[in-house]
């Protein structure tokens, strides 16, 4: 949800920023732009569209200069144009401004300023920052920031530079992610740890009511108040490349990347006894267990439900998407414990969740991919995913590893809570041992799929089934093809299907069911029946590709390996990325960039 970057030192600043904006183009890709300081003039460079328009944009037209900052834009408010895009510059020229985030007052302030005869040129709510700056300063840049900050209200990450500090980059951050980072003779601002890797090897992650004043060489960070504040440096370690190497896009690498991730995280979540960080008199006194999570995260949050309620059938177990369980008179007490699920850790809807139910005395456990997230900051709990930097829109691998991590959790609350026997347990970790691999065939199946998509691309409609686990894999898998293909898709549960939706199946629909639980295949089949009777074409994933029954009724089936059930949803998953990475490769759509969407949502 937009991307900021800013750059000082002795290279060339814009040179810097593209390269960066390059990294963060997955937050936001409906314009970008770039301003840079020099000789005491600020200099702005916008394209609407992709990076590349401003890269070609700056070859042709330079901005020399060693000090810049940049942004990549989602659009919130006002549409996507050179006009509304970012840096935007106050009205005396002398501050330039980039910002994440929503800035909810932008209204009143910009009738105030327009009424001391401030000229807008855009329809965001962003450009009220960079007057409002201006406005406040009296010839202290800092205490101008902080002034004007003091007024906004909302989530910002604000990246901001004047003409009176040449060597300067003001960082600000409120509810929306920003790092910063220096070398020797360098000072880097960010929204995305990621997208430093290329050039830092520590970080400082700002917390919320905070600004950092970066130069060369050098950051010093303070409260909204102005007090110094000191800050612990964390070391960039690169779980995975992240550069495309040979792959065709980050999904293709991404999936690829799921056996080693998945083992990645078995061997961390082991290693770092994370289950024993939990505190144990705690969760034996859990009574009910709140899972919240937006998307993908979510569907790894229905797998959790699921296991939770057949291993633990003591706590009542509730998932709810983000943006709706906010609005939810939802339970929280001291022995409920909430659930928060990302990728990111700043999705703003599962955010604002995690702190209302803090606020509300309760505790929450965040699952996560980004160790410096504002998620696994303010939890009071974290498990750690460990699937490596994933930048492609849609989410693959890391759902493969939420799945694990919260199986993994379940089996141990089980285990501590008595309601599973050590053999079982023993069992289960067997089972998550052989998982790697068995993604490894998983991913064999890309050949005969690539082939299936050659075939089947041109569908107008899409209809997913499932039962029990099966239906959670059955949305993850109609979200991933809609979100890529744009090929209408919709995700149900095999036995409703009947209830009314039934009524849009006809010849050239296609449907792909999940059935990869045994004591369910007859039940399945009943389901399958009703659909092959009108005319539509029939994929099957399954372990059991050689039962008669759906021998007899799929017209294609997808074999994946045999899996203990209860983790099945972990590999089943993998065709049901596979089939939409194919489908929008085939119809020749932007894989990892589709229309309308950014990989972070950072505003509500
Ligand atoms: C997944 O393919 C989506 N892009 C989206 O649903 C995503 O999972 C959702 O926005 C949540 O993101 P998070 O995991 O970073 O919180």
């Amino acid at each position: 949800m937009c991307g900021i970057i800013g750059y000082t030192g002795d290279k060339k600043a814009s040179d810097i920023i593209i390269q960066g904006l390059k990294y963060l183009e997955y937050r936001g890709y409906d314009s970008s732009g770039v301003a840079v300081l020099n000789d005491g003039v600020i200099k702005v460079a916008k394209k609407e569209g992709r990076i590349v328009n401003l890269e070609r944009h700056l070859e042709e037209y330079p901005l020399e200069g060693h000090l810049a900052i940049g942004h990549t834009r989602w659009a919130t408010h006002g549409r996507p144009s050179d006009d509304n895009a970012h840096p935007f510059i106050s009205f005396h020229t002398r501050f330039a401004v980039v910002h994440n985030g929503i800035i909810e007052n932008y209204l009143e302030i910009k009738e105030e300023l327009m009424a001391e005869g401030v000229v807008f040129r855009s329809q965001t709510d962003s450009e009220v920052v960079a007057h409002l700056v201006e406005f406040m300063d009296k010839g202290d840049t800092k205490r101008a920031i902080l002034d004007a900050v003091a007024k906004l209200k909302g989530a910002f990450a604000l990246g901001i530079i004047c003409v009176d500090s040449p060597d300067v980059i003001y960082a600000v951050k409120k509810d929306n992610p920003l790092i910063v980072g220096v070398t020797d003779n360098e000072g880097f601002i960010c929204s995305d740890i990621n997208s430093l890797q290329k050039f830092l090897s520590e970080v400082i992650v700002l917390d919320n009511d905070q600004m950092a004043v970066v130069g060369r060489g050098k950051a010093e960070v303070f409260s909204f108040d102005g007090i110094p504040v000191k800050k612990e440096r964390i070391k960039l370690t690169a779980e995975e490349e992240n550069a495309l190497s040979d792959y065709e896009c980050f999904m293709d690498k991404e999936m690829s990347e799921i056996p080693s991730a998945l083992r990645r995280a078995i061997k961390f979540y082991r290693e770092e006894k994370c289950f024993s960080k939990i505190d144990k008199d705690y969760l034996k006194k859990i009574r009910r267990i709140n899972i919240v999570g937006c998307g993908t995260a979510l569907h790894a949050g229905l797998y959790g439900e699921k296991l939770l309620n057949k291993f633990i059938p003591d706590v009542d177990v509730h998932s709810e998407m983000a943006s709706e369980f906010r609005y939810d008179d939802v339970k929280v007490d001291e022995n409920t414990l909430t659930i928060t699920i990302s990728q990111s850790g700043e999705t703003a809807d599962t955010l604002t969740c995690q702190r209302m139910v803090n606020a509300r005395g309760g505790k929450t456990l965040t699952i996560c991919n980004v160790p410096t997230s504002s998620m696994v900051h303010y939890a009071d709990y974290a498990l750690m995913i460990c699937a490596g930097p994933e930048v492609a829109v849609a989410s693959t691998k890391a759902f493969n590893c939420q799945e694990l991590v919260f199986a993994m959790f379940v089996f141990d609350l089980a285990l501590l809570r008595g309601t599973i026997t050590p053999e079982t347990y023993a069992h289960f970790c067997a089972e998550i041992d052989a998982l790697p691999e068995k993604a490894e065939k998983a991913l064999a199946l890309r050949e005969k799929i690539s082939a299936y998509a050659a075939r089947n691309f041109r569908r107008k409609s899409v209809f997913y089934l499932g039962r029990g686990m099966d239906y959670c894999v059955a949305m993850e898998g109609s979200l991933k093809l809609k979100e890529i293909s744009y090929i209408h898709c919709e995700a149900y549960a095999a036995g409703e299907l009947k209830h009314g939706t039934l009524a849009l199946i006809e010849k050239d629909i296609m449907v792909v069911a999940l059935v990869t639980q045994k004591n369910l295949i007859d039940k399945m089949y009943s389901s399958l029946a009703e659909v092959k009777t009108r005319g539509a074409s029939l994929t099957v994933i399954t372990p059991f590709a050689d039962n008669p029954s759906l021998l007899d009724i799929a017209d294609y089936i997808m074999e994946i390996p045999v899996t203990e059930e209860v983790l099945s949803p972990i590999i089943s998953v993998i065709p049901t990325q596979l089939m939409s990475y194919y489908i929008a490769r085939a119809k020749g759509c932007d894989i990892d960039k589709p229309r309308n969407l950014a990989k972070s949502v950072t505003v509500e």
